[in-house]
């Protein structure tokens, strides 16, 4: 199998896959980042959101090979302490409910707030609109966006 090369979470990773492996598959089974979730596995749920190369993708719809020379951000480059202004708002919003959702809109609102640092409504429903929660967390989601962006975002 050949080798391919990325930068996740600032560290150089080199993966023996198939060319077709998805992303999702990659970080999860190979570097077992288990963070990103598997929700539909066809681009349409969100829940495997990852930044590559600093914009909010799907990564069960990026091959291993599409992957290759980028930079991938997932929610395990988040601090672990929880100090990130997104994981306080995150808690001070009371945001998840089972949770499962939670990474993909995490990371999603986190290339939303490195392009938009002062998002409007209508910027923070159109980014987000397309991660599903079947908790129906979305007004928490909203509010912990607006929150992070007004404590000074993501720089
Ligand atoms: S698992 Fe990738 S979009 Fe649903
Ligand atoms: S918190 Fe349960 S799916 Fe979003």
């Amino acid at each position: 199998m050949p080798a391919y090369k990325f930068k996740v979470n600032g560290k150089d990773q080199a993966v023996d896959v198939m060319a077709d492996t998805p992303l999702l598959w990659v970080l999860r089974d190979t570097l077992g980042l288990c963070g990103t979730k598997y929700g539909c596995g066809v681009g349409d749920c969100g829940a495997c959101t990852v930044l590559v190369d600093g914009e909010a993708k799907r990564s069960c719809q990026i091959t291993a090979e599409e992957a290759a020379g980028k930079q991938v951000l997932t929610i395990e480059s988040l601090p672990a302490d929880g100090t990130h202004a997104l994981q306080k708002a995150w808690i001070e919003e009371d945001v998840p409910q089972c949770g499962y959702c939670q990474s993909g809109q995490i990371m999603a609102a986190y290339a939303l707030l490195k392009e938009t640092p002062s998002p409007s409504d209508h910027q923070i429903d159109e980014a987000m609109d397309r991660n599903l929660c079947r908790c129906g967390t979305y007004q928490r989601i909203k509010a912990a966006v607006k929150r992070a962006a007004k404590s000074g975002g993501v720089a």
